[in-house]
């Protein structure tokens, strides 16, 4: 769709000079902004913190504001300090030590964010797990990771193999339990008796922090290593791109499970000291409006899937709702739809800046700026201190207008380290001192970037990320099935929905129950959002020479595309 660019709104004053800001910048002047750059004190957990908390002017502002259907609550800078000093307390109590890989699994709540911050406050590193993560999903993360300690709520313990984890010390569990066990600790008991005091271990900026499993083309999920030299990052963009002012109320929908959700939803807006809201419970358009009527958010962080919703929710949900304390909106995860924009500007007078970057890159790379003009459906342009190119497949560059590799030059603060205990994977992102993203994208001659779509299998399903491996391992599981091949089809509201095809194992026969109770399988095995929703059984699963399921022809089968070279199939 060829629309004209939209520009720039008025009273949007940061990095109006965008050449000449990258022209002059060295991430040093950014550093500058820290603590630690003064005292060499470094943790994350103490710049997001414990520096607004002993700012007289500051300690008492909300820093959260936490709001569920059956909860609402506000906490302070202060406040969070002293909460997750307490349980900084409890794990070095319980021989929690720096380096130790420390999961979080839970719904979003107060709770949560103290345990986060206790965990990097130790020098420990924490494991957020989303929540709907069934079994399968939960053991291949803990497991791969040999976490030592898990917090969790009762409620989800059935779907902690304990047996199964032998790394597995402690759980935490935050609230009311009836069976006893050495390996379990009370969250309330232990805070009401822990300290508020607690001297932060200082680590290095090379230090693990954070641990974010994500999904590839193949095998199980990955765990993506941060470490605490991402905050240069998180705040540069949290101020360019986000555009925090002190007096904001910000608003990020994800889930800190996904990245974006502790990249975004807790790193930036505290490194900037802004108040922070965090919503509990289910999506619904009046959920979602009322949120941003009534906390009056300013700034608001989302993902195409949702805005899809809200625009297919119609005028009369949105003209209930009073949107005109926001001041700047923004998108990432998903292509965000042209049409999306436009509604955007009808709907709340604002344009919808997208953002592009993943959970190896650990913070914003590609994006639309506040003072950019948009042109809908481009993500927009790299940030100052960021070289993004389009590579071929030896890691040259290509000219503008010609589509190849996404790719981005070595070295911006936030990079991934390391993918967990597995040196090969993290080699194998790396050509020619370029990142190469796994996107397809090109670049406009002035320098605008227009995604594609994946070079591999990685299905984006409501902007989540799901590799088709752990599917299919999980389908053949199912005593019906024989084979399976997994893929991501176009949608219009979720971008893509997962397609498997099957085959069946001698003695089952085809029937709809049948299906249906293998989708469940999967949904109840590892997780609703890679649950396919669609499943077709076949005679035979297209297979290479070798036995690697194609995907690709499977895809092309399903889309009616031409099928390319098959010299590799299978008689
Ligand atoms: O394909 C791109 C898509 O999401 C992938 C990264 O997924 P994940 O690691 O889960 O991180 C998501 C949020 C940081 C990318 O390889 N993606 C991300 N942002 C965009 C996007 N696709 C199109 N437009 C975007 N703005």
């Amino acid at each position: 769709m060829d629309m004209q660019p939209i520009p720039a709104r008025e009273g949007n004053h940061n990095l109006k000079d965008y050449q000449a800001k990258r022209k002059a910048f060295s991430w040093e002047e950014v550093k500058k902004n820290f603590s630690w750059y003064h005292t060499g004190k470094v943790n994350i957990a103490y710049e997001t913190i414990d520096r607004h908390a002993e700012n007289p002017d500051k300690k008492n502002q909300t820093a959260l504001i936490y709001s569920a259907p059956d909860r609402e609550e506000k906490l302070t800078f202060s406040d969070l300090k002293n909460e997750s000093n307490k349980f900084a307390n409890i794990l070095k109590k319980q021989g929690v030590k720096k380096g130790d890989r420390v999961f979080l699994f839970m719904p979003r709540s107060p709770e949560f964010y103290a345990s986060f911050f206790g965990i990097l406050k130790v020098g420990a590193i924490a494991g957020p797990l989303f929540e709907a993560f069934m079994e399968q999903a939960v053991k291949d993360r803990l497991e791969d990771s040999e976490a030592s300690m898990l917090i969790t709520t009762p409620e989800l313990l059935e779907r902690i193999p304990q047996d199964d984890l032998p790394d597995l010390k402690k759980i935490v569990l935050v609230g009311d339990y009836d069976e006893k066990s050495d390996n379990y600790v009370d969250y309330y008991k232990e805070m009401e008796n822990s300290s508020d005091q607690f001297e932060i271990e200082w680590v290095d900026l090379e230090d693990g922090m954070l641990l974010h499993y994500t999904s590839g083309s193949t095998g199980k999920p990955k765990g993506v290593y941060h470490v605490h030299n991402a905050m240069i990052q998180h705040y540069a963009t949290g101020e360019w791109v986000i555009d925090l002012k002190p007096d904001d109320i910000y608003w990020c929908t994800a889930d800190p499970g996904w990245v974006t959700g502790t990249s975004y939803g807790i790193f930036a807006p505290w490194l900037h000291g802004v108040t922070n809201v965090i919503r509990g419970g289910r999506f619904t358009p009046e959920s979602w409006y009322g949120t941003i009527d009534q906390n009056n958010v300013t700034v608001w962080y989302t993902a195409p899937t949702a805005l899809r919703k809200l625009v297919s929710s119609g005028d009369k949900v949105v003209n209930q709702f009073d949107m005109s304390s926001l001041r700047h909106v923004m998108s990432v995860g998903e292509p965000l739809n042209p049409e999306v924009i436009t509604w955007a500007v009808d709907a709340f007078g604002l344009r919808i800046h997208d953002t592009w970057w993943m959970t190896e890159t650990g913070a914003m790379l590609i994006v639309n700026y506040p003072v950019m003009d948009i042109r809908p459906g481009s993500m927009g342009k790299p940030i100052p201190g960021v070289e993004a190119g389009i590579v071929d497949n030896e890691g040259n560059e290509l000219p503008p207008n010609q589509m190849g590799n996404l790719a981005i030059k070595q070295g911006w603060p936030s990079m991934m380290r390391a993918i967990w205990k597995n040196p090969g994977k993290f080699e194998s992102y790396f050509i020619n001192g370029w990142y190469v993203s796994g996107d397809s994208a090109y670049m406009d001659e002035d320098g605008y970037f227009w995604f594609q779509g994946r070079l591999d299998d990685v299905i984006n399903t409501s902007g989540e990320r799901v590799g088709p491996f752990e599917v299919e391992s999980k389908l053949i599981e199912h005593p019906a099935v024989a084979e399976a091949g997994v893929i991501g089809k176009p949608d219009p509201e979720r971008g893509e929905i997962i397609k498997a095809f099957i085959t069946l194992n001698e003695g089952y026969e085809a029937s709809d129950e049948l299906v249906e109770e293998i989708r469940q399988f999967v949904k109840l095995g590892l997780s609703a959002h890679a649950a396919p929703r669609e499943i077709e059984i076949k005679d035979t699963i297209p297979k290479t020479r070798s036995g690697k399921i194609m995907r690709r022809l499977l895809k092309s089968w399903e889309l009616g595309l031409p099928t390319g070279d098959t010299s590799t199939l299978e008689e």
